[in-house]
């Protein structure tokens, strides 16, 4: 058996497919999350998918002795640090909770693995972190320059991780910048389990598709692209849950550290989005056009090379595998996990 990783905010929607790979490829895994985002029943659903049992402690990342706790109970090599909130919207109306939990919540965790001497972190960042320019091939080597309170964050976040590199080389940390994630395991019995109001653009399809919403609302027509609405790179869940896997592998095989695009390089338009989930489910998907939000960008794509290059990844599911999965998941559970 290979040794334990911590995955905070491991109940959540990535993380509990990271936990699958992890428990697949010989890991003993510990969770910590505070459940504010996801529900508990993940972990029988993670044991029923992997035949494996794994640890969950309920508890938050700003919580010292929580953490402490947890590094005594546990043998801990690595850290992939997924906890945090991500709603952009939310973000510029709260901001000062998303410095709380991702930026105050990730020194504190750095801070007490320090302690526990635990210095090898995979980080999920974002592609928010790019600026409104330069978005159609974004390069890793692009200057950062965020326009919302949660980019802001996640970029901070980084320096801290460059910081801590520079202050100490045992230091080693992989960030990966997430381009849109979706889909869901095949299995059907994990995916995206949004408590509140849906972010993500999948969960609110499958919405639609499933009655729970009347229509999709797609924010602007005109954009410079094919058919007007915006071009996004959607990477499936089970794609960027292996990249974690190979960053983990080159930080344990001794490799210092990079920041890497997690994205397909391909970009799909919202109207390819939703005629690929009608064909998949063999719905209609009834939809009205609405004028562009402030801060949307019409294309946002990854340049994947460095992921190709450094970590020997490359995203291999296409956009009707993402939306398959995903409403697979919704007609399985169509009340995510509240059942169970
Ligand atoms: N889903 C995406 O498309 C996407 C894109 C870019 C980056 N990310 C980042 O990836 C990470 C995971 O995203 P996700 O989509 O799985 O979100 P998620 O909300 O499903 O998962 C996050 C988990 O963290 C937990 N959590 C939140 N604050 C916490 C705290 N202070 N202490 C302990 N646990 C806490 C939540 O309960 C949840 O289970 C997030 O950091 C997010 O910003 C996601």
């Amino acid at each position: 058996m290979k040794e334990k990783i911590l995955v905070t905010g491991g109940a959540g929607y990535v993380g509990s497919h990271i936990v699958v790979r992890l428990l697949n490829g010989g890991w003993r895994v510990v969770i910590l999350d505070n459940l504010s985002n996801s529900h508990p029943a993940v972990v029988k659903r993670i044991q029923r998918v992997t035949g494996r049992t794994v640890d969950l402690v309920v508890g938050d990342i700003r919580d010292r002795l929580c953490l402490r706790r947890l590094f005594q109970e546990h043998s801990v090599r690595a850290v992939i640090h997924l906890a945090g909130l991500k709603s952009i919207r939310e973000s510029e109306l709260h901001p000062l909770r998303y410095y709380d939990h991702n930026l105050f919540g990730s020194a504190i965790l750095f801070d007490e693995m320090i302690n526990a001497d635990v210095n090898i972190a995979v980080f999920s960042s974002s592609a928010t972190v790019y600026g409104p320019t330069g978005c159609e091939k974004c390069k890793e080597s692009a200057t950062p320059a965020p326009i919302n309170t949660y980019g802001k964050t996640k970029q901070m976040v980084e320096e801290v991780l460059k910081d801590l590199r520079r202050s100490n080389p045992k230091w080693q940390a992989a960030i990966l910048r997430y381009f849109n994630c979706a889909g869901a395991h095949e299995s059907g019995l994990i995916g995206e389990n949004p408590l509140g109001e849906p972010n993500n653009l999948l969960p609110i399809l499958t919405q639609v598709a499933s009655r729970k919403r009347k229509r999709f609302s797609i924010f602007g027509s005109d954009y410079p692209t094919r058919d007007g609405t915006a071009l996004r790179d959607y990477v499936h869940v089970e794609d960027l849950a292996e990249a974690h896997i190979s960053a983990l592998n080159g930080l344990l095989n001794g490799s210092p550290g990079w920041t890497i695009n997690l994205g397909s390089g391909v970009t799909h338009t919202l109207f390819e989005v939703v005629r690929s989930f009608e064909k998949v489910s063999e719905t209609k998907i009834p939809f009205e056009i609405l004028d562009r939000r402030t801060g949307d960008l019409a294309e946002c794509c990854a340049d994947p090379t460095l992921a190709r290059t450094l970590l020997s990844w490359e995203a291999k599911q296409n956009l009707d595998r993402i939306c398959e999965d995903a409403w697979r998941w919704q007609k399985r559970n169509p009340w995510g996990y509240a059942h169970g």
